[in-house]
């Protein structure tokens, strides 16, 4: 008897060169708690944090990427997480407004940044959003997920400044608190992401648009695994998160495993250190 599951040969995938902003660990701290990651009693190591920083930044290089780098403000904790300061699609910037009023500035910095950068069709929001940490772009639309940061209008704000369609997904578990912590895209039209993080209709909705998506288990998405970035074919991804490393050889991606447990204590990981520059 011929074993499908072991014989079905993996589709072959195909990497695009990325544009990438980062922004270094330089002022990384945990001195509030605004996710159920945060523990300000427990030290920080920034030196372990941006060396593993850099592992990741050498790591995109290292696939033929660009990675631009924004200055780190003092005071600015948490803009390492360059994912939340906008969402940036065909040249358009549809800028971050934070939650957290600890935050809110660091919008400001990355704004100058877009404008060196050439990047002028800039729309400040009216809604609070936090980029792509609550934003991910497939070819056809792009979901944008709510529940705990992002306001829902501002989920029609984006669709109306980009011209893209955009669906709404309910995050309802605290650990899960941006849609990148429980969701990522693998390519233009399939994703991988942990159903128990959202809404009993927004897992309808996903199972219906992505029928052939990963399932990642509660221990990798718990391990930030679903916070990876995949160029198509090369799918940077937690360390630990062994069975989607698993899963992704599997299905023909290359998994590159990283190491950023020092980042998780402020509830981040690799696709949260990220911005991806659509130009
Ligand atoms: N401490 C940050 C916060 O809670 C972490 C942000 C992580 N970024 C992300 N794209 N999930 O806002």
């Amino acid at each position: 008897m011929i074993d499908t599951a072991t014989t079905r040969t993996a589709p072959v995938r195909t990497a695009t060169r990325r544009e990438y902003l980062m922004c270094p660990p330089d002022h990384f701290d945990v001195v509030y708690a605004i996710n159920p990651w945060m523990d300000p009693a427990m030290p920080v190591d920034r030196g372990r944090a941006t060396r593993q920083w850099a592992e990741l930044r050498d790591a995109y290089r290292g696939l033929g990427h660009v990675v631009h780098l924004a200055e780190p403000v003092p005071g600015l904790v948490d803009m390492v997480f360059a994912a939340n300061c906008a969402l940036v699609v065909d040249s358009l910037v549809y800028g971050a407004r934070f939650r957290h009023p600890e935050r809110a500035p660091e919008a400001v910095a990355y704004r100058s940044w877009f404008a060196a950068a050439g990047l002028t069709g800039n729309r400040d929001a009216e809604y609070v959003n936090e980029g792509e940490g609550d934003f991910a772009v497939l070819r056809d639309f792009v979901l944008a997920g709510t529940g705990f940061r992002t306001e829902p209008e501002a989920h029609g704000e984006a669709q109306e400044f980009l011209g893209r369609p955009v669906v709404s997904l309910h995050l309802t578990d605290p650990r899960f608190y941006h849609l990148d912590t429980a969701l990522f895209v693998l390519d233009e039209e399939n994703l991988a992401y942990y159903p128990p993080a959202f809404s009993p209709g927004s897992r309808a909705v996903l199972a219906r648009l992505f029928p052939e998506a990963l399932i990642a288990t509660r221990a990798d998405a718990l391990a930030l695994g679903l916070n990876s970035v995949s160029d198509g074919a090369n799918v940077v991804v937690a360390a630990a998160a062994t069975e989607l490393i698993a899963q992704l050889a599997a299905n023909g991606y290359r998994p590159i495993p990283v190491d950023l447990c020092e980042l998780a204590r402020a509830g981040g990981g690799a696709k949260c250190c990220t911005l991806e520059i659509r130009r």
